[in-house]
């Protein structure tokens, strides 16, 4: 199984509303396979297929300290969200090495569709109520620096754009 390539900021394409999914079939499955993959390689705890160019409705995480229990939410909807609002130092694979504090709902219920296309709900608090709803985000064209003053916002986007330009003259 391949590993994806994850878009950065300021990437237009990381803007880009995703459509629901239609099917959940083979095509599906080996995506959120890859998707597995390439956010295990990353040492995330999550990602959308947003971030790797995939404009549909798929989200994988794994909030777990033992990286063993990977949940995968297609078509996720939130159902409820809690009153009690918390405030986590956030960071993103498509924003890497930048980490900044971003208001959530502490609590969310989800509903969305398992790999194997089966309806289920979910009570999430914590870290993994927190990913939820950054990895939902994506799905909207959202990234967690929007959430930010637009001082900071443009600080992050002038960082990363040099650090590509690095990288690129290196390799
Ligand atoms: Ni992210």
């Amino acid at each position: 199984m391949p590993q994806l390539t994850i878009l950065h900021y300021p990437d237009p394409r990381l803007h880009r509303v995703a459509a629901p999914v239609a099917a959940v079939d083979e095509r599906i499955r080996r995506l959120v396979a890859d998707m597995l993959e390439t956010m295990y390689a990353a040492e995330g705890v999550g990602l959308a297929a947003t971030q790797v160019d995939v404009h549909e409705r798929v989200i994988v995480m794994d909030t777990s300290e033992s990286r063993d229990r990977p949940l995968v939410l297609i078509n996720p909807e939130i159902v409820r969200r809690g009153e009690e609002l918390v405030v986590t130092e956030e960071g993103c694979l498509s924003v890497p090495a930048i980490y900044d504090k971003v208001t959530r709902h502490a609590q969310v219920t989800v509903r969305a569709l398992n790999r194997d296309g089966d309806t289920f709900e979910m009570d999430a608090e914590g870290l993994t109520a927190v990913c939820v709803q950054h990895e939902m985000d994506h799905l909207v064209g959202k990234v967690f620096v929007e959430y930010l003053s637009a001082l900071k916002r443009d600080r992050i986007r002038t960082r990363l754009l040099k650090r590509a330009r690095e990288a690129q003259k290196a390799a």
